[in-house]
């Protein structure tokens, strides 16, 4: 069944050349069986007209809080929403969502509303990665917002460079999940497990610009995490990635392998714990202080090991089940077979790196799942989220079989 089905979303849309993307996003969620109502600011309008928009959602666009027949169009927008969709949001209603200021329909639906929001911003670079807008996304994520960040590409006027707004699968998706986890955690098979992940590769620093890192993205980690939240588990993610992600995980953001480590020790016991994270096997052993300089002379930076979070957890208690991942390029079984002893792990997800479409930055993984006790199955390609699923299912039967 649509995620989407039955549902009652606002659509938000605010006033940046993105506006005309909101119509597809439209279109997308009333033909996936959401009740889609627009409301739009007036910078909005002069971007796309609400005939756009009032033809293609379930009700007529929604402009003002004053030319309504109902009185308070606010109140009843955001009681009767499962969701609010802010697509996009420019600078200017993101800063006024975190102030809580309320001038216009939009602002104040957002305010008249206990309905989960997914915010999804779009301007120009310059915009986007100002400290206002940085400081007030924040603000929003650590009450439970969810955004999706914008992509890099070509901008209005022809520029280019972050602030484009997200495609519209990931801001779907964000808008699932959004909608999913209320249903979830009265009925998911992970209700009340205290659930630890580890997502994105670490940066190892060489000095204060340069770092040794690797090409996770981090997306793996996150469809883990979002599963099993949205299983109803309580889920804490340790990455050194910012993705959308549904309100209810607690996100702790890292950058080094010793970071992780702490993060991830401080925050035990779990009753399950889900390496997904691509840690530095190896870090420069004196970072320098400034930024080295170029000479034209060959370099040589000695590299030291990192700690290794999986070992140390498997040799300790506290970890309930353990979950690693093994990357690999050759003898893929052979080599994950040995990592899953040495490492003391209970599970660990074999990822074949160099197939095609699996692996690092890719939106499609194929994994195989070998347990303790000698078992493997197979995951097919498919989504991440879809792995994940396949990840968690194993781990509730291991938890069931202990
Ligand atoms: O992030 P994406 O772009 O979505 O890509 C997903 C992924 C390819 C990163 C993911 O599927 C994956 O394979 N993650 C593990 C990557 C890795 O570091 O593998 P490894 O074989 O080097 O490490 C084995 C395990 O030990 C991993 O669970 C790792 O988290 C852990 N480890 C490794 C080194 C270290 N110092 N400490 C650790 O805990």
């Amino acid at each position: 069944m649509s995620p989407f089905a039955g549902s009652r979303i606002v659509l938000a849309v605010s006033g940046g050349i993105a506006a005309y993307k909101a119509v597809e996003i439209c279109r997308r969620l009333v033909d996936a069986g959401a009740h889609v109502v627009p409301v739009l600011t007036a910078a909005a309008q002069r971007f796309v007209g609400e005939v756009t928009f009032s033809a293609l959602a379930s009700e007529r666009a929604r402009l003002s809080l004053f030319d309504d027949d109902d009185p308070i169009p606010h109140v009843t927008l955001g009681r009767q929403a499962d969701l609010i969709l802010v697509c996009p949001a420019t600078a200017r209603v993101i800063g006024a969502y975190a102030a809580g200021l309320a001038d216009d329909l939009l602002s104040a639906t957002l305010l008249a509303t206990r309905a989960r929001v997914v915010v999804c911003p779009a301007m120009h670079t310059e915009m986007w990665e100002h400290p206002a807008t940085q400081d007030n996304l924040r603000l929003l994520a650590g009450r439970g917002v969810i955004v999706v960040p914008p992509e890099e590409g070509r901008l209005a006027g022809g520029d280019e460079g972050a602030g484009r707004l997200a495609a519209p699968e990931p801001i779907l998706a964000a808008a699932a999940d959004a909608l999913a986890i209320g249903d979830a955690a009265s009925s998911g098979d992970m209700t009340g497990l205290r659930v630890l992940v580890t997502a994105g590769g670490t940066r190892e620093p060489i000095d204060p610009v340069r770092f040794v890192g690797n090409r996770s993205s981090g997306k793996q980690g996150y469809a883990v995490a979002t599963e099993a939240a949205v299983r109803g588990a309580k889920v804490t993610l340790v990455a050194t990635v910012q993705r959308p992600l549904p309100a209810s995980v607690d996100l702790v953001l890292v950058e080094t392998a010793e970071e992780m480590r702490t993060a991830v020790v401080d925050r035990l016991p779990a009753d399950v714990v889900i390496m997904a994270a691509a840690v530095a096997d190896y870090r420069p052993a004196a970072p320098a202080a400034e930024k080295i300089k170029k000479t034209g002379e060959a370099r040589t930076i000695t590299l030291e090991p990192t700690p290794d979070i999986l070992a140390a957890l498997g040799r300790g208690t506290g970890a309930g089940i353990l979950v690693g991942f093994a990357a690999e390029t050759s003898d893929v079984l052979a080599n994950a077979r040995v990592k899953l002893h040495a490492k003391g792990a209970d599970l660990i997800v074999v990822n074949d790196v160099s197939a095609p479409r699996a692996g690092f930055d890719h939106d499609t993984n194929e994994v195989a799942l070998l347990d303790s006790a000698g078992g493997c199955t197979t995951v097919p390609l498919a989504s991440k989220r879809h792995v994940a699923r396949a990840i968690l299912d194993r781990v509730v039967a291991l938890r069931a079989a202990r």
